[in-house]
């Protein structure tokens, strides 16, 4: 395999057979078909490039502290750590926007809550909401395809884990790295959830550990990468893998992606799928996700706080806050 394939999802019955060559291969494939229009990826880059171009004491207004427990807002280069070791680049959080009445944010759930947005740049606000509701349309849809590929029937995930899904996003800006720098923007780790949709600008940088060695997955533009995370690796029993990637941005210019995650209901354990997979093979950290048994949300909230340490033990010291 010397490049990702592309597959069209606009038929969720006629990619199946792709999605499950891509899954089983190397976790990893590109979205085509999927309706979102250019005009609004475009607004994204365009007022995610105008945050990031702020000076710093304006985008310390929403610094990721005053997001309190629901882990939203800004960080600064070198704020997050991948295997303990910090990133080259810069981001904000999003997720599922929540108001203080919520059930969810009245009883203290951790990641639940309303974003903050910077007032400086008005239009975020709007187009990043937006972009959430049109990325949980084409996640739900790339899942038929997954289900499908399986063996159960379409809406498997609609009806169960993804009923209240947990939808997570982040704009990252990584600065141009050194040609022979050894630091990444993100280091080597796989995704924690059920899939991640990745739109990136035309820059490049991320690359996909295969049996083959490291692949670029360099941008193709009207697409998303899509790649499978822990839960669905562990729902499958290493059947599909959740496969390590990381990103150094040698480009020279500033480099933006926008991961959308797409999860499992926050509450709900994450069991094994009932149809009869195959055994996988040993997982390249040799952990065994089918060992965990809590529900997505405690699974989540453990790795957040290994890559935000700080931050982490804050938050748990802290009341859940009142908002308004
Ligand atoms: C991630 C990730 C890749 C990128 O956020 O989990 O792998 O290009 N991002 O930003
Ligand atoms: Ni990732």
């Amino acid at each position: 395999m010397d490049a990702l394939p592309v597959i069209d999802i606009s038929d969720p019955d006629a990619a199946a057979p792709g999605i499950e060559a891509a899954c089983r291969e190397s976790g990893f494939f590109y979205v085509a078909g999927h309706g979102v229009p250019a005009a609004l990826t475009d607004r994204l880059d365009a007022a995610a490039r105008t945050f990031f171009d702020l000076p710093a004491p304006a985008k310390t207004e929403i610094a990721m502290a005053r997001g309190g427990r629901a882990w939203r807002g800004f960080f600064p280069v070198g704020a997050e750590l991948t295997s303990g070791v910090p990133d080259r680049k810069e981001g904000l959080y999003f997720g599922t926007e929540l108001g203080p009445d919520a059930p969810a944010v009245r009883a203290g759930l951790p990641l639940h809550g309303a974003n903050l947005f910077p007032a400086q740049v008005p239009d975020l606000r709007p187009v990043v909401l937006e972009y959430l509701s049109r990325m949980t349309a084409v996640a739900q849809t790339v899942l038929r395809g997954i289900a499908l590929s399986l063996g159960l029937p379409a809406g498997y995930f609609a009806e169960s884990y993804t009923a209240d899904p947990t939808v997570l996003f982040r704009i990252f800006h990584y600065p141009p790295s050194a040609p022979d720098s050894d630091e990444w923007g993100v280091g080597e780790h796989t995704d924690y959830g059920l899939l991640t949709l990745l739109l990136q600008d035309g820059n490049g940088g991320l690359q996909v550990r295969t049996p083959g060695g490291w692949l670029d997955a360099p941008p193709i533009p009207g697409t998303f990468v899509c790649n499978i995370g822990d839960m669905l690796d562990r729902m499958t029993g290493g059947w599909y893998r959740s496969t390590p990637h990381r990103v150094r941005n040698l480009s020279g210019n500033e480099r933006l992606s926008f991961p959308f995650f797409f999860d499992p209901d926050f509450s709900r354990p994450v069991p094994p799928l009932p149809a009869t997979l195959h055994e996988g093979a040993r997982r390249w950290d040799g952990q065994d996700l089918r060992a965990f048994t809590g529900t997505y949300g405690e699974y989540l909230v453990a790795k957040v706080g290994k890559v935000f340490p700080e931050l982490f033990a804050e938050t748990r010291h802290q009341e859940a806050p009142r908002i308004g």
